[in-house]
């Protein structure tokens, strides 16, 4: 789909995106490149990284990719300082890496739980910790100005933990401290470095590996009954949400975290058909007017 933003409104930007090789963090790194950004993307597999750098360099999009493991300290580092050294700089940090399965709490070993937690918790922070000397600008210093302004952190997240899912204890409790982080980073390094920092909650994503691993194609058909726009989202969504919110568009917004899951995250199955609320809703009008003052109108 075409985009609906101009090809230059993140020019001259360098993006470093972890998880960026496949997957929505790969739409991202896209939709960044072709929106006139640098993208450095960093993942576990060579291969997988090998061929997303080959696809965004064959669209004309400068890349590299950066092989490293968000749950290792010394990887991290090494990909921010990479990303530097070859790009020059770093504006947009995007925490893409994300691990997921799906796991009745009481089949999930301590070792499982902290596993996700790892990656996508742990990860989120140490990728930012790390980024943080290149993202920040010192709002002490006297040559303040806009075209001076620090970086932005963008979180990945998601919904699961807005209300309660099943079988997702692991991923809710990561998530739910993403956002957290999302917040209090924006708290913090906004106010001392100007680094925005914002968050995307998707939804379900078609052709994703999060959609293969925690909606099969059983649970998906029924799911889609109860979504108020009925119908997935397309990783498509998710990155137009990031070149919003990562271009100047986006430069008074800190310390949100968007939903883009057509209003999912709100509903709930429908008990009642349109028709019969009508018919349901007057009734119960007329018998409440015709109720005896001080009488509970369930006793007529
Ligand atoms: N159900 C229950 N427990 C599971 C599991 C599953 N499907 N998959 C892994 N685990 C547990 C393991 O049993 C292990 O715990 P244990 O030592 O107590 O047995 C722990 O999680 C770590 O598993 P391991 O396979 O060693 O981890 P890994 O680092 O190789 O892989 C994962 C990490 C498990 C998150 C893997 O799914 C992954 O790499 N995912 C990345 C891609 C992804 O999930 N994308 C979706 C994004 S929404």
């Amino acid at each position: 789909m075409e985009s609906p933003f101009k090809s230059d409104v993140l020019k001259g930007k360098v993006a470093l995106l972890t998880g960026g090789g496949s997957g929505i963090g790969f739409e991202i790194s896209t939709q960044f490149g072709k929106h006139g950004a640098s993208v450095a993307i960093m993942g576990r597999r060579k291969n997988v990284l090998d061929g997303a750098v080959s696809t965004l360099t064959s669209l004309g999009i400068p890349a590299i990719g950066i092989q490293g493991d968000v749950r290792k300290v010394e990887d991290a580092k090494r990909v921010v300082e990479e990303t530097v050294r070859h790009f020059g700089k770093l504006d947009i940090l995007v925490n893409a890496a994300a691990g997921n399965f799906l796991v009745a709490a009481e089949d999930l070993s301590p070792n499982g739980f902290k596993t996700v937690m790892d990656i996508d918790t742990v990860g989120t922070f140490t990728m930012s910790h790390e980024a943080l000397k290149y993202l920040k600008k010192d709002t002490s210093s006297s040559s303040s100005s806009s075209s001076s302004s620090g970086g932005l952190i963008l979180n990945i997240s998601a919904t699961l933990h807005y209300t309660a899912a099943w079988y997702q204890i692991h991923v809710s409790a990561a998530k739910a401290a993403i956002d957290a982080m999302t917040r209090n980073l924006a708290l913090e390094w906004g106010t001392d470095y100007d680094i925005r920092v914002n968050g995307i909650a998707p939804g379900p994503i078609g052709d994703t590996a999060g959609m293969s691993k925690l909606l099969p194609d059983e649970i998906g058909n029924k799911t889609r009954e109860y979504m108020p726009l009925y119908k997935l989202g397309e990783k498509w969504d998710i990155a137009m949400a990031a070149v919003y919110l990562a271009s100047d568009a986006g430069k008074y917004i800190n310390g949100s975290i968007l939903p883009v899951d057509g209003g999912l995250w709100l509903s709930h199955p429908r008990h009642l058909a349109k028709e019969a609320v009508k018919k349901i809703s007057r009734s119960v009008e007329k018998r409440s007017r015709a109720a005896p003052a001080g009488l509970p109108t369930s006793k007529l």
